[in-house]
């Protein structure tokens, strides 16, 4: 962590949440908390709240949450070190000089470990670029491509040596251990060659998150050569599905709206040329987590994936995704080139934002891509395609929505409107039937469904220890933490149960502190901001939380005589449970 635990808590509890986030963005006064609009989803209407007391955000829409560090971590895209060196004046505080010690670095956990390795492999990749003697070839073949030297740094491009080896060595003289070359997928092991790095004489692009994390590499061949593209694996930082091309850089061009594209020269070449809301997936097809981080920024995605039969198809997937989102799509034409790369290079960026003023609708791009697949001077074949027509129409569930669209399809194939629109209402309870029926026969998520089921009741149980003083002395003689049987709220129930047990009240900015996955951070927060609703009566609520607290425990009961034995002392423990277990069943909470 680079800084001591006890400075980061002081640094913490001298700054006031409300006053620094007010620095970047402004919050109304409401009740006892502070509100506006979420700086990290698009919305109109406020659901993100502060929350002064315990000093800590959550969003009520997007479901994000966490303490004064993430927050400047996730605006401000500051790594924790830097976010405690923002804070340190505000609070007053003095750092000490930053632990980089040979110690303090074993510290670090594992996946820092990851990022710190491929940082190094990417610094010596752009050192060998820029290196007269052994980069020309990679600077070559990018300049020839069109770069020029302020995009080559802005990607932080690179250039893999034909010496397999060079990338390995000069990351262990920076202390990365054999095992991490290989977590991080820069070095493969073979019994012939030992370690190797698959990267060689390659140009090297290097994958950041949004913070500027290095996550893993694309190395392309120059010229002809297969593969034409080598990506790493996935890898414990990699997460091919979660993250996005120049993302780090698209997320705050300001421009509301994203260019969804196939390739990083795509990308690269897009922002070069003023287009710095360009994005791609990494080497695979668009996901939905792809689709709902974009979502957060902005509802306006433009495709200009190839215009190839791979590419076309690629598109129709994308769409059906983002509409999944509510995330409008629209595709730019690029013909007669390609892709955006080569169009930019050929028409330039002028002529792109013109395609882009016109680019054409997701649905009537699937419409006219579908008819392409019909011989419409065929009767019976014209009359499929009119099926097909409303088998489309019928996604849009916005009544109003596909009125327009029915007005405007009917007009272009000279369909009968009304007719359309019956074909259309058929289809749409088809498809409802189609939705019911997958769900039915679903087998597998019965035991999904009882594990969301008891975390939402573990979750339930700490927001009630943590907002009912007095209620920890009745429930602990019965639970303990290991009864959670979700990993996460054990440990915070282990944190939660100690502050309780000192007689502390649980302080939920620090036990955030305590997470580095912004899901966990926002989890742990959503404990803090959970309002019980639905329950009228303080008799009401103690019965509920009897009731919850019987299910938590019967449920770790379940899970753990499972694996016990039929050894003696192993029938006595479940006999103790078991009775441990009726008892309960007649307990009486009072707040
Ligand atoms: P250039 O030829 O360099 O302009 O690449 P491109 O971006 O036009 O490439 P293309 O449309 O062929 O591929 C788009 C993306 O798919 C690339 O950026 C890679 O991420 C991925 N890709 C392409 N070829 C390969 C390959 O051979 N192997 C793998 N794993 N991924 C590839
Ligand atoms: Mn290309």
């Amino acid at each position: 962590m680079y800084y001591p635990e006890d400075i980061v808590a002081e640094v913490r509890s001298r700054v006031d949440i409300v006053s620094v986030l007010s620095r970047f963005i402004s919050l109304q006064k409401k009740g006892a908390n502070y509100v506006c609009c979420c700086p990290f989803h698009n919305e109109k209407t406020p659901s993100f709240s502060v929350n002064p007391s315990r000093q800590i955000y959550k969003c009520f829409g997007c479901g994000v949450g966490g303490n004064v560090i993430t927050f400047l971590q996730k605006y401000e895209n500051m790594t924790f070190p830097e976010a405690m060196e923002y804070l340190a004046p505000i609070a007053g505080v003095t750092l000490p000089e930053r632990d980089n010690s040979e110690d303090a670095r074993r510290r670090m956990n594992h996946k820092m470990r990851l990022y710190e390795a491929n940082r190094h492999a990417a610094n010596f990749f752009y050192k060998v670029l820029w290196d007269e003697k052994y980069g020309t070839p990679g600077m070559e073949y990018l300049k020839k491509r069109g770069l020029t030297d302020e995009t080559i740094k802005h990607f932080a491009l690179g250039f893999a040596p034909m010496n397999a080896r060079g990338v390995i060595d000069y990351c262990r003289k920076n202390g990365v251990t054999d095992q991490e070359l290989l977590d991080a997928g820069i070095a493969a092991f073979s019994e012939k060659n030992g370690l190797y790095s698959k990267f060689w004489n390659r140009v090297i692009f290097p994958i950041l998150d949004d913070k500027g994390k290095v996550l893993g590499f694309g190395g392309r061949v120059m010229g002809d050569g297969e593969p034409k593209y080598l990506n790493s694996q996935e890898t414990d930082v990699f997460n091919k599905r979660r993250n996005l091309y120049g993302f780090n850089f698209a997320r705050s061009s300001k421009k509301d709206r994203f260019i969804l594209c196939e390739g990083y020269m795509d990308v690269i070449s897009l922002h070069q040329a003023g287009f710095t809301e360009a994005v791609a997936s990494l080497g695979t097809a668009f996901t939905p987590e792809q689709a709902r981080i974009l979502q957060r920024y902005s509802p306006n995605v433009y495709l200009s994936y190839d215009s190839d039969g791979a590419g076309t198809k690629a598109a129709m997937r994308a769409i059906e995704i983002l509409r999944q989102y509510k995330v409008t799509g629209r595709i730019i034409n690029m013909k007669p080139y390609k892709d955006p790369d080569e169009f930019i290079k050929g028409l330039g960026a002028e002529e792109f934002e013109k395609r882009m003023e016109n680019a054409e609708d997701s649905l009537l791009f699937q419409v006219h891509t579908a008819e392409k697949g019909f011989n419409t001077n065929d009767y019976a074949e014209k009359t499929k395609f009119h099926h097909e027509i409303a088998q489309f129409l019928a996604q849009m569930e916005d009544p109003l929505e596909r009125d327009n669209y029915l007005d405007a399809v009917s007009k272009e194939y000279g369909i009968n409107k009304e007719h359309l629109r019956e074909a259309v209402g058929k289809a749409a309870l088809a498809l409802a039937d189609k939705k019911e029926w997958e769900e039915a026969r679903k087998t597998g998520p019965k035991k999904n469904e009882k594990a969301d089921y008891m975390m939402q009741n573990e979750q339930l149980l700490l927001t009630f220890l943590i907002e009912e003083q007095g209620l920890f002395a009745q429930v602990e003689p019965y639970i303990r933490e290991e009864d959670f049987s979700t990993e996460l709220y054990r440990e915070v129930a282990e944190t939660v149960f100690e502050s309780l047990r000192n007689g502390k009240v649980p302080d939920p900015a620090d036990i955030i502190s305590h997470y580095e996955d912004p899901d966990d951070q926002s989890n742990v927060c959503a404990l803090f901001t959970t309002q019980i609703q639905d329950l009228s009566g303080k008799e009401e609520k103690a019965k509920a939380i009897a009731e919850i607290l019987y299910k938590i425990k019967k449920n770790s009961y379940e899970r753990h005589a499972g694996e016990r034995g039929s050894s003696m002392e192993d029938i006595q423990t479940d006999l103790k449970e078991k009775q441990e277990l009726e008892k309960l069943k007649k307990i009486v909470i009072r707040l």
